[in-house]
């Protein structure tokens, strides 16, 4: 039974199933952003149900912002590379977040929040993940975590291999500050000198992609068949399996991982708005023209 030994060790083993090149598109009042998840590329990889990266030097491609809109039924991660943010909301929270910060805001029943870039130039980049929920806790009351880039942790390893945890618990045992979400997310930023190599335990069940940021890395192992590069801009998803092997090239590189349960639930979603039915969406829209939010 050598053979089913072999492919046993090998579906150990996350290989790359998928590689987006993201869609460019614009949202909010007009921000220039490329669109990773939540495209026709990708429609969603549950519980993950958008994401969007935006980088840019100029002004006009993100002054205008997201002025005013409202989510319900999901929970919207964002982690800013550079720059900085300023966001207010209908519960009366609001705040600046700053490179290498990270919001985490469950929308949970609605909520109707404005982001808005707090300068008026230099270089503003980073990312926006939306997070289902599933259906016991859609109509749960809003709530939000943040955390400054001194709150994240960095575990650095002895080939010199960098990890920002921002949820979720390395196999060093570094855990991220963003605690008690229900997916159980891993929401990692590593940073890999030339030539290096990052091994990393996964859930085996869970959804996870990679999204590089510079560099590029292959993932599946040192020579093997099924092993693939993925370059800067580019975001993989990975097959099932309880372990990650990536290789920087002779380049740094640096890149996200991001793993979730998957909930399994029929998702029905417009604009701002993830239920799991066309009558919950209908119910979302009327309750948020009525001001219940
Ligand atoms: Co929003």
């Amino acid at each position: 039974m050598t053979e089913q030994t072999s492919d046993r060790s090998t579906s150990q083993l996350r290989t790359v199933l998928k590689i987006i090149s993201g869609v460019a598109t614009s949202d909010g009042a007009g921000v220039s952003l490329t669109r990773y998840i939540g495209s026709a590329q990708l429609d969603h990889l549950d519980p993950f149900l958008m994401l969007d990266f935006f980088e840019s030097d100029n002004p006009d491609d993100y002054i205008a912002g997201f002025p005013a809109h409202p989510h319900r039924g999901f929970e919207t991660v964002t982690y800013l590379l550079a720059g900085r943010m300023r966001h207010e909301d209908s519960t009366g929270h609001g705040g600046v977040i700053e490179a290498g910060g990270i919001q985490w805001m469950s929308a949970g029943r609605g909520i109707i929040h404005s982001e808005m870039p707090e300068q008026e130039h230099g270089r503003l980049a980073g990312f926006q993940l939306w997070v289902n929920l599933p259906s016991r806790l859609k109509m749960s009351p809003p709530d939000y975590r943040e955390f400054p880039a001194d709150d994240i942790p960095e575990e650095i390893r002895d080939n010199g291999v960098k990890i920002r945890v921002i949820t979720g618990t390395t196999s060093g045992g570094t855990r991220g500050p963003v605690a008690n979400v229900v997916t159980r997310p891993l929401y990692l930023d590593i940073s890999m000198p030339p030539g290096s190599e990052f091994i990393e335990s996964l859930r085996p069940d869970q959804s996870a992609f990679v999204f590089v940021i510079d560099g590029a890395i292959t993932i599946g192992g040192r020579e093997t068949q099924n092993s693939r590069t993925v370059s800067s801009r580019q975001l993989a998803v990975l097959g099932p399996g309880k372990q990650v092997n990536v290789l920087a090239d002779d380049h740094a590189c640096r890149f996200l991982l991001v793993a979730g349960d998957p909930i399994g639930e029929p998702v029905s979603r417009h604009g701002p708005f993830v239920m799991n039915t066309h009558e919950e969406i209908i119910q979302a829209v009327h309750d948020f023209n009525a001001g219940s939010f």
